[in-house]
């Protein structure tokens, strides 16, 4: 009998890992992970055997000197050295895009082979590339390296790239299966599979249309807004999903559709927990669409990593600029993104030149390394920079920023460093969910404290090599006492000593903070009531379960409360409790725990949707007159069409116009809801003028993807 039923729970607990993404790993909580990421190809060769597999042979280059083709590293590889991430304190991996890939090689302008080795030329979404599988192409060593993460405790994060397939002009012509069943090509596409529109160039980068609706370096651009690829780019997803994936690291969405991303998410929540963040490159907060990433990021249930910080961090550390060019990003940032906390922040990746190509230094890249694991975001570590991992040709740039993995020395300093802030990321909630402010600058020293409820992490960095600086005048939240390094002086730290103050000012005792050191100061408060520092996803509608973290939620259960509703609650544990959204009205809801013993948490925003996200595309035809810097936007009756709101941020929008006065846009409605809908100007002076008449009202799909056209009403 008792044999029986083990056998059995064995039975379902195989089903429920075939069937269902791995519960307990409770992905939607990623502020205390350290990210890893990998270049699987460059990684390290774990299996000879797919080198140069039949279907795609010869794009393999034992030689390692074509940095264009395969060197071997594979799913096998990553999945023997999990030990070493493990050892490092890396908590998730994300590895390169590992769909089925180009078959062909693609001649550089110079005739030398190239091959997809990055993995961002898809051909089957729904299948594993052979050269970091097998080749037959089955999803037999993405599931055994997702097994091997998850019993070292990591989570594997998927770079997944539904903007395009592969090159429109070479190769394979864009051609995309659906596992194994040709769909169609760019070049013969009878069924509107693909925008057919020139390369964006020029001032199109910052052009809403062009950047999503027009090519991106020659690959052939995927048309979401048709039925058949909203559906097959979900589909890959979810398979991903069903087998283990915890995250999504979304390539270039800038470049895909805004609004149908708010569907893909939705998709991807529905189905269960998980974590998404996307590249939304710019360079800075002046960007023309950093406006745009922010509204981005705080409506759709999809993160981003944190590109206006990367360039502040590269142009302070690397190039030496003063602390203020961070300082004010942060600040920027803080008042722009609801979820700074979920921003993913790095150093380099395989886009630019790493840190130490621009400056050779190991002591800057400690420092940097050392403000991305205690600064607000997700760290993000780019592969082979705990071994000083570098190649200076041509600057360091692409493909020379991706060499293969030296070795797995686990005694550098780097290597300690992630070890030591990532045990602290996981210690003290003040790195994960906390505030952060300054305490002391100037042009060399940045002081800095996180601090969540009592739990407080003061950082000190002075980048200058040959000047220590007399520190006065700083105070800090941390309690009266004496304080010593966390870093146990791995980079030069120094004690100190805390007396009492007011407000959260204690004053620190003057000291002195030697040349090219990092100090890492902290306090973690004992338990007391409730304090919730994260919720994930963001935004979802009834029935979407939802992870809230934090502390001292006590072991037994209690409650959680949308507004006043109750929900329904599916695991409760001191600092992690899965909820599942309530039926309430759409529209934003603070979300609180209450104890068993009846002790209420702090609130955080959550957003309940109407029903599932559909894709709808909307028109308004000869909607005049407007003038530059007018735009006109959609708005509506529920919270996905800004509930009527009239403002940039509340509406949807702007609307894009590549055929003025007609204006279009995809956005993301609620499943067969009927809608009521207008359509708005916002001029460039902030006034709003109304389309007249009765509202427009539209029933939305309760699948697939939609399409409405209207003329504005004068
Ligand atoms: C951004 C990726 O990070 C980059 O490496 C890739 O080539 C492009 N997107 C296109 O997928
Ligand atoms: C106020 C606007 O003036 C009107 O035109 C619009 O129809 C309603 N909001 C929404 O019911
Ligand atoms: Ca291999």
């Amino acid at each position: 009998m008792r044999i029986l039923t083990a056998r059995l729970v064995a039975i379902s607990l195989f089903l429920a890992t075939l069937l269902s993404p791995i519960s307990g790993t409770l992905a939607a909580d990623f502020k205390r992970e350290v990210i890893y990421q990998i270049i699987t190809d460059r990684f390290f060769d774990g299996s000879p055997a797919n080198n140069n597999p039949s279907q795609s042979s010869g794009l393999y280059d034992s030689t390692k000197t074509n940095w264009r083709m395969y060197w071997g590293g594979d799913l096998q590889g990553i999945q023997q050295k999990m030990a070493y991430l493990a050892g490092m304190g890396v908590t998730a991996i994300w590895i390169s895009p590992p769909v089925d890939n180009l078959n062909t090689n693609i001649p550089d302008g110079s005739g030398n082979p190239t091959a997809s080795y990055h993995g961002y030329q898809g051909r089957d979404f729904k299948r594993i590339e052979e050269h970091f599988g097998n080749p037959s192409n089955t999803w037999t060593d993405f599931d055994n390296l997702v097994t091997a993460a998850h019993q070292n405790g990591i989570k594997v994060i998927v770079d997944f790239a539904p903007n395009h397939t592969t090159q429109n002009n070479a190769g394979e012509f864009g051609a995309l299966y659906d596992n194994g069943v040709f769909l169609g090509n760019y070049t013969n596409d009878t069924n509107g599979y693909f925008h057919h529109n020139p390369n964006i160039s020029g001032g199109g980068w910052d052009d809403r249309y062009q950047v999503q609706y027009y090519t991106l370096f020659d690959l052939a651009d995927v048309n979401q807004e048709h039925a058949t690829m909203d559906a097959y780019m979900k589909a890959s997803a979810q398979l991903f999903q069903q087998h283990g994936a915890d995250g999504f690291r979304i390539d270039a969405i800038k470049h895909l559709g805004w609004g149908w991303q708010y569907s893909l998410a939705n998709s991807i929540y529905t189905y269960g927990d998980s974590f998404l963040f996307g590249e939304w490159f710019q360079g800075n907060t002046s960007d023309p669409l950093y406006h745009d990433s922010y509204k981005f990021a705080n409506k759709s249930g999809i993160s981003m990593l944190d590109f206006p910080l990367n360039t502040a961090i590269r142009n302070v550390f690397a190039s030496n600029t003063n602390f203020s060019t961070i300082d004010s990003v942060i600040t920027q940032e803080a008042s722009n993104f609801t979820w700074k906390e979920d921003l993913v922040t790095f150093i380099d990746n395989h886009d630019m030149a790493r840190f130490l190509s621009v400056n050779n230094n190991n002591n800057r890249l400690h420092q940097a390394m050392s403000f991305v694991l205690t600064a607000r975001g997700i760290p993000c570590i780019y592969y082979g920079t705990e071994q000083y991992l570098h190649n200076d040709t041509s600057g360091g740039t692409d493909p020379y920023n991706r060499p293969m993995m030296p070795g797995f020395d686990t005694t550098t300093t780097a290597y300690q460093l992630v070890n030591k802030l990532s045990t602290l990321r996981r210690n003290n909630p003040a790195l994960a969910y906390g505030s952060m402010g300054q305490r002391w600058m100037n042009n060399d020293v940045y002081i800095f404290e996180r601090k969540f409820f009592g739990n407080v992490v003061l950082v000190a960095i002075n980048k200058n090599e040959t000047t220590g600086y007399n520190i006065s005048g700083l105070n800090t939240a941390l309690p009266a006492g004496n304080y010593s390094d966390n870093l146990t002086a791995l980079l030069g730290g120094v004690p100190i000593s805390v007396g009492s103050g007011s407000g959260g000012n204690n004053p620190v005792a003057t000291f002195t903070l030697p040349a090219n050191t990092v100090s890492v100061w902290q306090f973690t408060e004992g338990a007391s009531t409730p304090q919730i520092g994260s919720i994930g996803p963001t935004v979802g509608q009834s029935g979407v379960k939802v992870t809230i973290a934090g502390r001292n939620f006590g072991s037994a259960t209690g409650t959680v409360k949308f507004g006043t509703t109750n929900a329904t609650i599916n695991s409760w544990s001191s600092t992690k409790v899965v909820a599942t959204t309530p039926t309430v009205t759409n529209g934003n809801y603070n979300v609180t725990v209450t104890n068993s013993s009846g002790q209420v948490s702090n609130g955080i925003q959550y957003t309940v949707l109407t029903a599932k996200l559909i894709p709808v595309t909307f028109t308004v035809y000869n909607a005049t007159p407007t003038q530059v810097g007018d735009y006109i936007f959609l708005t509506g009756n529920t919270v996905e069409l800004g509930s009527w709101s009239t403002t940039w941020d509340g509406a949807v929008g702007p609307m894009l116009t590549p055929n003025y006065p007609n204006w279009f846009l995809n956005a993301s409605v609620p499943a067969g809801q009927t809608i009521q809908f207008k359509f708005i100007k916002i001029a460039a002076n902030g006034a709003v003028t109304w389309e007249a008449g009765s509202n427009h009202t539209y029933t939305v799909p309760t699948s697939g993807t939609g399409f409405v056209s209207v003329n504005w009403q004068y």
